[in-house]
């Protein structure tokens, strides 16, 4: 293998985003490893698509180091992440490999944050959210940082209408009786599920859109230093009184009874958007900042659907970090790779919003 490109490992390459991820690194000329807990199903695909399969559980660290083994790139898809990070991150750093993921979840960022100095003295990059969620927001807010170095507020917004898939659904699951979060005054701010609500227009139109805790509470304050941040989605009206009915069903919905039962109406949806309607949606987002003097900068982005992007996105950092493009320590994407990362993913498109009164 010597003079050989160095190998990326793509673990949960099974799963739906998995898969979406292998195909768009075949199209970019990428082998990539795969991996994940099931032998048979990693066996199949990599035997499919000539690939080399390492099958290891996340629970067995010897298995997880031989896999590891002459990979400098880890490109984990397992989720939901808070089950699955730890294991990963711990093997990336003993194999002095980088670690991306395509983590939302709030609580997997801050934990891969407090171990940024760990990363660094292992020379390891740890670049959790490599996917929808937070590349486009998290570009959308360094560069509205950008226009406005002052801002002291950030708000975002995304709308996307494909459905999700039983991984995301998993997740949300999950999280479900944890209710919301903002950032205030640079803390993490635990609030009802939509708590605000407010109309925004995406450019295509005004929609109705309610606060949630996205992956940007905790990274845009990494990638920004701003220190009041919220992120709203789009909602329909019964979509916003099941998320406030959430707020009092939340405790019984998180019980081990509960969550069995909506796992297992998870499981027996079809694994995610089909290919028909990904390609029919796009995904908006608008973000906004402003500043104790009265400064203010909009801009907007529309996006490929968030599965597609998520592909994009992921093997485009995977590549730049293969390429030696990893910064050590935590980074979120815009720290690692910049504002303009987010234009480098086919279809995408970026506005400077023009808005009266004082403007960065
Ligand atoms: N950031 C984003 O924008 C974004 C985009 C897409 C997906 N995601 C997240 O990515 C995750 C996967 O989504 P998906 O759509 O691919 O879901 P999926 O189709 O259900 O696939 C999940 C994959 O993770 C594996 N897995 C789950 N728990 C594991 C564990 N404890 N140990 C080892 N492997 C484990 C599964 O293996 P088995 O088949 O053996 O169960 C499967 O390969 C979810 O958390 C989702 O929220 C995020």
């Amino acid at each position: 293998m010597s003079g050989a490109p160095p190998p990326l490992l793509v673990y949960g390459a099974t799963g739906y985003t998995g898969r979406l991820i292998v195909e768009r690194a075949l199209e970019e000329g990428l082998r990539p490893v795969l991996a994940g807990r099931d032998a048979d199903a990693v066996g199949r695909l990599a035997r499919a698509r000539g690939l080399e399969a390492r099958p290891c559980a996340l629970d067995d660290p010897a298995a997880l180091d031989r896999a590891l083994t002459g990979c400098r790139v880890v490109l984990h898809c397992a989720g939901p992440f808070a089950r699955t990070a730890k294991p990963m991150a711990d093997a990336c750093v003993r194999a002095g490999a980088h670690y991306l993921d395509i983590t939302g979840e709030i609580t997997v960022f801050e934990y891969l944050a407090a171990r940024s100095a760990e990363a660094l003295r292992a020379g390891v990059m740890l670049l959790p959210g490599v996917g929808f969620d937070v590349v486009p927001s998290d570009c959308l807010a360094a560069h509205l940082h950008r226009r406005l170095p002052s801002a002291t507020w950030l708000v975002l917004a995304l709308h996307g209408a494909s459905g999700v898939s039983r991984g995301t659904a998993t997740t949300m699951i999950e999280n479900i009786g944890n209710g919301g979060a903002v950032r205030r005054g640079g803390r993490i701010t635990p609030v009802p599920a939509a708590w605000r609500q407010r109309d925004i227009d995406y450019g295509d139109r005004v929609r109705r859109s309610v606060t949630i805790p996205w992956g940007d509470v905790s990274t845009a304050f990494h990638s920004t230093g701003i220190a009041n941040i919220e992120v709203y989605t789009a909602a329909s009206p019964s979509a916003i009184r099941a998320l406030v009915l959430s707020r009092y069903l939340g405790p019984l919905l998180a019980t081990p009874p509960a969550q069995h039962l909506l796992k297992r109406r998870v499981r027996s949806r079809t694994p995610g958007p089909s290919v028909e309607r990904r390609r029919a949606a796009v995904a908006r987002l608008w973000g906004e900042v402003w500043d104790g003097d009265g400064h203010r900068a909009q801009a907007r982005l529309r996006t490929p659907e968030g599965y597609t992007l998520t592909a994009l996105t992921a093997v485009a950092a995977a590549k730049k970090v293969l390429a030696g493009g990893a910064k050590p320590g935590f980074q979120t994407p815009s720290l690692a790779f910049g504002a303009d990362f987010i234009l480098e993913a086919a279809g995408v498109e970026r506005e400077d919003v023009v808005i009266p009164g004082p403007t960065a």
